[in-house]
């Protein structure tokens, strides 16, 4: 996913940094591994679409490493990769997720095995993203972990899936816990809750449609008019949480929804249906 809005930074932010990102083979991650490369940073690509990261990382001058966030050695893995070629870790960005199979389950037909997959993923996948960060991250006493929420985690007037709702709620209490315990290191952790994009995740999760198409939807339900939410947006919090000009803020949900989580349309929308 070539962002093509990514505009050409003014002074290099992350100059002498080096990031780990999960899920960055595609769509958001992606996107923020350009962006930190354009802004000076040494970036580790950590995804299970190989032949689509090693790409990616031919493009950008990075380094892949195939990992399931999922597993433990792997993330281990991708830890010590990353120390190994460039001797530290200063930003992990914890971003690789899934989404439910299907949109409108009732919870009464939900089965274990498909909540326990998004879980597994969104949530287990992150915990040990953050885990194997701040074993590295605490000696240097220094360090930016950053995870990908969702709009999800703070709407709640959408009828959104099980699994992945409730994941991404997760994900900001683990914030809030990891950033109370890893302050005294000087390590912060933030994570960010971005309304729709129109990346590979949600296309499939709409039923495989085009990116236009799913722009357009967006548009039509967003709170803020006049804009479209792009990866690029969500590259430049990650950037921000990322580098210097973040230096103090730790336990955040930084959420880039347009305003859409302060909505809640009911009202408005059976005043209509009523009164016209
Ligand atoms: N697109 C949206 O509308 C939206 C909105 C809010 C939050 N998010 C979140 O943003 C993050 C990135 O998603 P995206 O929209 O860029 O989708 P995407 O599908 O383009 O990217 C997700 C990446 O995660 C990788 N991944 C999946 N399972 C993995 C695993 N077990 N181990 C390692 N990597 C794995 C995929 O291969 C893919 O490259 C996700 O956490 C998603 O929940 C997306």
């Amino acid at each position: 996913m070539n962002d093509s809005s990514l505009p050409a930074p003014l002074a290099k932010r992350l100059e002498g940094k080096v990031a780990l990102i999960t899920g960055a083979a595609s769509g958001i991650g992606e996107t923020t591994a350009r962006l930190f490369v354009q802004h000076g940073a040494k970036v580790v690509i950590a995804d299970i679409q190989d032949e689509l990261g090693h790409s990616v990382c031919n493009e950008i001058g990075s380094d892949y490493v195939h990992c399931d966030v999922t597993s433990e050695i792997d993330v281990q893995n991708a830890v010590e990769t990353t120390i190994s070629k460039h001797g530290k870790l200063d930003i992990m960005f914890s971003n690789a997720g899934i989404a439910d199979a299907k949109l409108d389950i009732s919870i009464l037909a939900f089965e274990h095995e498909d909540y326990k997959k998004v879980f597994d993923v969104n949530m287990y996948g992150a915990f040990l993203s953050a885990k194997h960060a701040a074993k590295v991250m605490i000696p240097a006493k220094k360090g930016s972990i950053i995870f990908t929420s969702s709009f999800a985690s703070v709407c709640y007037g959408a009828m959104l899936p099980y699994a992945y709702a409730v994941s991404k709620h997760a994900l900001v209490g683990l914030t809030k816990n990891l950033c109370v315990e890893l302050g005294q290191y000087g390590i912060r952790v933030n994570c960010i809750s971005p309304f729709g994009v129109a990346t590979p995740l949600l296309r499939k999760g709409l039923g495989g449609i085009d990116q236009k198409t799913v722009e357009e939807f967006i548009c039509t339900s967003a709170n803020l008019k006049e804009a479209v939410l792009k990866a690029s947006d969500v590259a430049e919090a990650a950037l921000y949480l990322g580098g210097g000009d973040s230096k103090y803020v730790s336990g955040l949900n930084l959420v880039i929804d347009g305003g859409y989580s302060t909505t809640n349309v009911a009202i408005r929308e059976q005043m209509k249906e009523y009164f016209g």
